[in-house]
């Protein structure tokens, strides 16, 4: 099989790439990615030599023709994945999220694409008290960011409705690991702890997210990609819901950091109280999540702590300003 993926330069489609690789060595694997800050070529490092890489924006008609050619399968990671950035500047997020599905849908009608996979996330059912969301559960997306994901996803649904593409999504849940930019909760405040600057706690810290360790995802991807029904969503939770405070507390124990740098800051605007999905018609397929919270947590502190090499690029560049425009403050170190 000749398989798209985009969007594999960032932090879960470079760890999908690595989980096809292993499972299916002789199929061929492209890549098209836009390399905006959050995805990185050092993410491939190990890998290159067995993908071929497209540099270039899913939006771009003419390229998603060209590359998309020979190719049996498409898997869509490509995404501006932040939801604070979204709540400061939102066109981007229309842009690649809307605009760009809209492109890669029309790409795989034209060439015969066989199976067409939309990866999404639980953030477009919006938040949730009690319970979990299932695969039926109404979209209700909360910020700009899940808002132009549901977006994307009802425009794979009306192309498999429509068209009869043969389209199926995953939605997950708050993913953690390895080579995740350091925007987000859990990389953020292990380096932070790292480097003893304070940790930002949005509100009162109560909020409730379902960590899902990386390949754990991109396990589930894979399968769904061979195994999902046509047209259909697969939800796919990770097995641990925890309180960002108790996140937070843990980074600092295993970073040997003190409970003093944790500080308490403005939340952020519309923000999501819980997340939490059922993932009964994924585990029906055959997966289940490997990884629990802890073990995932103690194995991502330790992969940040020794890999310096693929961090302090990043906190040198384009981030500090990040930082300073978002927390009102500069980072040390
Ligand atoms: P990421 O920000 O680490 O990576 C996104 C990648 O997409 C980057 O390599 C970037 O260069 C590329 N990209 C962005 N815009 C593009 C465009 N217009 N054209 C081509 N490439 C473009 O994000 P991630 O955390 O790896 O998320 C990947 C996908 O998984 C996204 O669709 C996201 O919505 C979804 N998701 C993420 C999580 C999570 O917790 N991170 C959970 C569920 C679903
Ligand atoms: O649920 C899946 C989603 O998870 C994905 O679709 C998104 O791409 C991904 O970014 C993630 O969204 P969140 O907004 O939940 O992740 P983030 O790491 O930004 O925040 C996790 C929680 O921590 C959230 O409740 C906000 C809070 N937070 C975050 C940051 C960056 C803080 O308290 N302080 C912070 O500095």
């Amino acid at each position: 099989m000749r398989l798209l993926v985009t969007g594999a330069a960032g932090f879960i489609g470079s760890t999908f790439l690595r989980v096809a690789l292993e499972a299916r060595p002789d199929d061929e694997l492209v890549v098209l990615d836009k390399l905006t800050y959050a995805g990185r070529r050092e993410n491939l490092a190990g890998i290159e030599d067995r993908i071929e890489f497209v540099h270039g924006a899913i939006e771009d008609r003419e390229l998603v023709h060209k590359t998309m050619a020979g190719c049996q399968a498409v898997v869509n990671f490509a995404a501006e994945s932040h939801v604070d950035r979204s709540i400061a500047d939102q066109d981007v997020f229309a842009r690649a999220h809307v605009i760009g599905t809209s492109v890669l849908l029309d790409a795989a009608r034209d060439h015969g694409v066989t199976r067409y996979l939309q990866v999404s996330t639980d953030e477009v059912y919006g938040s949730i008290e009690e319970g979990s969301f299932t695969e039926t559960s109404p979209l209700n997306p909360s910020s700009p960011y899940s808002a132009t994901k549901a977006g994307g996803d009802l425009l794979v649904s009306a192309h498999a409705h429509t068209y009869g593409l043969e389209a199926v999504i995953c939605r997950g849940s708050n993913n953690y690991g390895p080579r995740q930019y350091p925007e987000k909760l859990i990389p953020l405040c292990v380096l932070n702890a790292l480097a003893g600057d304070s940790l930002p706690v949005y509100g009162d810290g109560r909020q409730v997210r379902n960590w899902l360790y990386v390949e754990d995802f991109a396990r589930a991807i894979h399968l769904v990609l061979q195994e999902g029904a046509s047209g259909e969503v697969y939800n796919v939770g990770g097995p641990d819901e925890v309180e960002n405070i108790e996140v937070v507390k843990r980074i600092v124990e295993l970073t040997g950091a003190g409970e003093r740098l944790i500080e308490y800051v403005r939340d952020r605007p519309g923000h999501d109280r819980r997340y939490s999905l059922s993932s009964g018609k994924v585990r029906a397929l055959g997966w289940e999540p490997l990884t629990h919270f802890a073990a995932g947590l103690e194995r991502t502190v330790d992969w940040y702590r020794d890999n310096e090499w693929w961090w302090s690029p990043i906190r040198s560049g384009e981030y500090r300003e990040y930082y300073e425009r978002q927390y009102g403050r500069s980072l040390t170190g």
